[in-house]
């Protein structure tokens, strides 16, 4: 019998809660289908600032590097806000992203059936069943490149840089290739190119690797553009392929025209199996603790790396029809609507774990 360990980040605000849900539904689906899993705790964000100094404690790394997954809460909170750069709870997440070499972040955008009425955006406009899945490149770009403060002209000023590598982009356009090839094999790449030089290697690189991959439709788009047309018509993209800081916008954009940030995972890969999971939503610091948190994101997190992480492809999609079934009638406060059964965070683990 397979025998998982999984390091578990539950880290601040509603992470906690949130976390405690996704393992509830994890042991019944290890149950279920007959794997074992074990977990160990480790201090990530806030949590672990207030226990040890810093965001991310070399013992976490430790962890999660002898593990075969990582489940991630969140992090951050009002309490560490004014902590600088470099010490803050979010310091410790690209700090982790980083030590563990986890340069792919999956963010699929997609509508559960009965929660079309959340999105913003027209019926029409979002059809039956908007499915997008972003590539996001995780370690590279902007957030890690130098940055400093400086003198100009007597006046300070402040700096930041955006490189990429061929091998950095080669390695990300080949995940997100071999995703399409799995999906619709439709693939756009986001870029600046009219503006960038980063960009325009980006693009050239993207477009060799391409010729690997012949049966996929490849485009390319301005990210400018690109914003747009999420919202303009979102049924016209399969799979994106983006950097660090383009990806991180507009993976915000695309889960809100999926309706509720409350239920979207993602998936951050490594070369090897290794893989961080973790609810794209934040801390929620205001509700942390009322038992009111929505846990479907993190335990849709956990389909993910029984996907993408474990090979258990059935478990996962057990996962997540247990999640369109628990839906059709119960409803956190987030998501809630007139005539379904209000629940608590806890009650909607239990729900799912039942519909398991
Ligand atoms: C995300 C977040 C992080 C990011 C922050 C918290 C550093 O916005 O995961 O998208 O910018 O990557
Ligand atoms: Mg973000």
């Amino acid at each position: 019998m397979a025998n998982y360990k999984i390091t578990l980040l539950k880290g601040d605000g509603i992470g906690p809660e949130i976390v405690n849900q996704a393992v509830k539904v994890l042991d019944k689906a290890a149950e279920k289908f007959g794997f074992g899993v074990e977990y160990d705790e480790a201090l990530l964000g806030g949590c672990a600032i207030d226990a040890t100094g810093v965001p991310l404690p070399d013992e976490t790394v430790a962890k999660c590097k002898a593990s075969d997954s990582v489940i991630l809460g969140a992090v951050g909170g009002p309490k560490w806000d004014t902590l600088p750069g470099n010490k803050r709870p979010e310091a410790g997440l690209l700090g982790i992203r980083g030590a563990l070499g986890l340069f792919a972040n999956l963010r699929p955008s997609v509508i559960f059936g009965p929660l079309k009425s959340a999105s913003p955006i027209k019926d029409d406009i979002i059809g039956d069943n908007m499915d997008i899945m972003i590539v996001r490149e995780l370690t590279g770009g902007i957030y890690f490149g130098e940055r400093g403060r400086k003198e100009v002209e007597g006046q300070p000023a402040a700096w930041d840089t955006e490189m990429y590598t061929v091998p950095e982009i080669e390695r990300i356009a080949r995940v997100a290739f071999d995703l399409a090839m799995k999906r619709n094999k439709k693939l756009t790449s986001v870029d600046k190119a009219n503006v960038l030089e980063s960009s325009r290697l980006w693009r050239e690189t993207v477009i060799n690797v391409s010729k690997d991959y012949p049966e996929v439709e490849l485009n390319h788009m301005y990210v400018d553009n690109c914003a747009m047309q999420l919202v303009r018509n979102p049924k016209q993209f399969d799979v994106i392929v983006t950097s660090n800081i383009f990806g991180d916008i507009l993976s915000d954009e695309a889960s809100m025209i999926a309706g509720s940030i409350g239920m979207l995972a993602s998936a951050s890969l490594s070369e090897g199996k290794l893989g961080l999971y973790e609810p794209i939503h934040g801390s929620a610091p205001d509700i942390a603790g009322l038992g009111i948190a929505n846990p479907l994101a993190t335990i849709l997190s956990v389909a993910m790396m029984l996907r993408y992480s474990l090979n258990q492809p059935k478990a996962a999609e057990a996962i997540e029809a247990a999640v369109a079934k628990t839906l059709e009638t119960n409803r956190t406060p987030d998501i809630y609507e007139d005539g379904m059964n209000k629940v608590s965070c806890e009650e909607m683990g239990d729900l799912v774990c039942a519909a398991l």
